[in-house]
C-alpha cells in the first residue's frame, strides 16, 4: 500500500521506516525542510538504535518531502505523527494535528487517516466532524495508538504486545490491519474513543506502577527493608508481574508526564477528579527532589559543594531529555548554591542546561573535585565506570544511585558512601 506519514519525529520516523520494511511505500513529510533535507541525505535527526539502518535498508521504498501534495499523491493511509505538547493549562495542543486534518484535500477515492499521534478521548469525533464539514466523506478515520517506548521502537513496533485499531467504520480498520500484516499480534478492534483511551489508560497504568514502587521504596528507607528483594518478591506473583517496578528518581520522556497530565486534565474537563492519577503525578514530582534530601543529609549544605550529575538523558539508549529529571535536579542544585558537572554518553546537555551547568568530556571529568555523584540515568557506561578511579578524582567518595543501578557492597568496599532508593543505606 502507498503511506504518507506525517511528522518526522521519533513516532513518524519509526512508523515510516518500519511500514516500509513490511514492502509498503511510503512518504515521510514534515514541515521542518532542514529535517526532511538531511533524512535525504541519510542523516537521521534523531538516536534510536536501528533506525538508521532501517531507513537505509528501506531506502527504495522511502521518500522524504516538504510537500503535501507530493506527500499525498496516490495515497492509501495516511498516518498523523505529529506532535501533542501539553498547553500551559495541562491539556494536549492539537494545533499540529489540525493543521494536517485542513491540508487534507478532497479526493476521488477513500483514504483512511490514521492517528498515530496521542490525542485526548473525542479527538477522533470531532476530527470525523470537521472532515464531514469539509465535505470530504471518502476519507476514514481510524485511531491507531502507538506503544513504542523509546530506545527499543523498532522491536516494539514490528513485535507488539498488541495493534489497537479503532474506526467509525469496519473497511477502514481492515485497511489498517492489513497494513500491518507480516506482524504477529493480537488486534484490539475498538470504536475511536475506546482506542484513544486505550493508549492513555496503558501509560496511566504503567505510570501508576513506577510511582506505586517509588513510593513502596522510600516507605522501605524508613523502615529498613530493600525494595529490590521486595519488586522481586511481589514481580513473581503473576497477578502483579515484574515489569515497571524499578524504584528510582521517577519517570520522564515524551510521553509519560504529557499524556498523564493529559488524562487528568481531561478527566477534570469532563467533570471527573481522578484522584488515583493526580497523586501519581505529585509522587513523580517529589520523587526527582528526595536525592536533594539525600544529599544534603550527608553533606550538610549544597552551597559551594560540587556535585556530579551522571546521565543527562531521561533513561538509557536515547538522546533525549524531555522532562528529564536531571534537569529538575540540575535546577534544585543551582538553587541550593551547588555547584554542577554532569555528563552523558549521547544527550547534549548544553543547549537544556543553559551554560549554567559544566557539560564534561568524560564521566571521570565530571567527577573531578565532585563531593557527590548522582547517577541519574542507569546506562551501562556508567554503571561498568571504573569506579576505584572514580574515587580518586572525587573529593568525597560519595553516591547517590538514583537507579539503584550500581553494585552498592563493591562501591562500599572501594571507601565509597553509597545510597540507592528504597535501599538500607550504611
Ligand atoms: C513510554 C511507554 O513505554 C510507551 O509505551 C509509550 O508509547 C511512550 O512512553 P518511553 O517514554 O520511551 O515509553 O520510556 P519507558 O521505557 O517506558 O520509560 C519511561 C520512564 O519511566 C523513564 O524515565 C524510566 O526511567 C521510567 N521507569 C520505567 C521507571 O522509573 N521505572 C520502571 O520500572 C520503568
Amino acid at each position: 500500500m502507498r503511506i504518507a506519514v506525517f511528522g518526522a519525529g521519533y513516532v513518524g520516523l519509526v512508523t515510516g521506516a518500519c511500514f516500509a520494511d513490511l514492502g509498503h511505500d511510503v512518504v515521510v513529510r514534515d514541515v521542518a525542510e532542514g529535517k526532511i533535507d538531511a533524512l535525504r541525505d541519510g542523516r537521521v535527526p534523531i538516536h534510536e538504535p536501528g533506525l538508521e539502518e532501517l531507513l537505509e535498508r528501506n531506502g527504495e521504498r522511502l521518500r522524504f518531502t516538504a510537500s503535501v501534495e507530493e506527500a499525498l499523491e496516490d495515497v492509501d493511509v495516511v498516518f498523523v505523527a505529529v506532535g501533542t505538547p501539553p498547553t500551559p493549562s495541562g491539556d494536549a495542543d492539537l494545533t499540529a494535528v489540525w493543521t494536517v486534518v485542513d491540508e487534507l484535500p478532497d479526493v476521488d477515492r477513500r483514504v483512511v487517516l490514521a492517528m498515530k499521534s496521542t490525542v485526548p478521548v473525542g479527538t477522533g469525533r470531532t476530527v470525523r466532524h470537521r472532515l464531514d464539514e469539509r465535505g470530504l466523506e471518502n476519507v476514514g478515520y481510524v485511531s491507531n495508538p502507538e506503544f513504542t517506548a523509546e530506545g527499543t521502537a523498532i522491536r516494539d513496533f514490528l513485535h507488539p504486545d498488541r495493534i489497537v485499531i479503532g474506526a467509525f467504520d469496519s473497511r477502514d480498520a481492515d485497511v489498517v490491519e492489513q497494513l500491518h500484516a507480516g506482524i504477529d499480534a493480537p488486534v484490539v478492534r475498538a470504536d475511536v474513543a475506546s482506542a484513544e483511551m486505550i493508549k492513555l489508560a496503558a501509560n496511566a497504568a504503567l505510570v501508576t506502577r513506577i510511582s506505586f514502587i517509588n513510593e513502596i521504596a522510600n516507605v522501605c528507607e524508613a523502615t529498613g527493608a530493600d525494595v529490590l528483594r521486595v519488586a522481586e518478591g511481589i514481580g513473581l506473583d503473576r497477578r502483579i508481574g515484574p515489569s515497571f517496578l524499578r524504584a528510582g528518581i521517577g519517570y520522564g520522556g515524551s510521553c509519560f508526564p504529557k499524556d498523564s497530565l493529559a488524562l487528568k486534565q481531561l478527566a477534570a474537563n469532563s467533570g471527573y477528579n481522578f484522584q488515583l492519577l493526580n497523586a501519581v503525578i505529585e509522587v513523580n514530582e517529589l520523587q526527582k527532589r528526595r536525592v536533594i534530601g539525600k544529599l544534603e543529609r550527608r553533606l550538610e549544605t549544597l552551597r559551594g559543594k560540587k556535585i556530579a550529575l551522571l546521565g543527562l538523558a531521561f533513561k538509557p539508549g536515547t538522546d533525549d531529555m524531555r522532562e528529564a529529571p536531571s534537569l529538575v535536579l540540575a535546577g534544585r542544585l543551582l538553587a541550593e548554591g551547588a555547584e554542577v558537572s554532569a555528563w552523558d554518553p549521547v544527550a547534549d546537555g548544553s543547549g537544556r542546561l543553559d551554560g549554567k551547568v559544566e557539560i564534561a568530556p568524560s564521566a571521570l571529568d565530571a567527577l573531578d573535585g565532585a563531593d557527590a555523584a548522582v547517577v541519574v540515568t542507569e546506562w551501562a557506561e556508567i554503571r561498568d565506570l571504573d569506579w576505584a578511579a572514580a574515587g580518586e578524582r572525587m573529593r568525597r567518595r560519595f553516591v547517590v544511585d538514583g537507579r539503584n543501578a550500581l553494585d552498592a557492597e563493591a562501591l562500599r568496599e572501594l571507601g565509597f558512601e553509597y545510597e540507592g532508593i528504597g535501599r538500607t543505606s550504611s
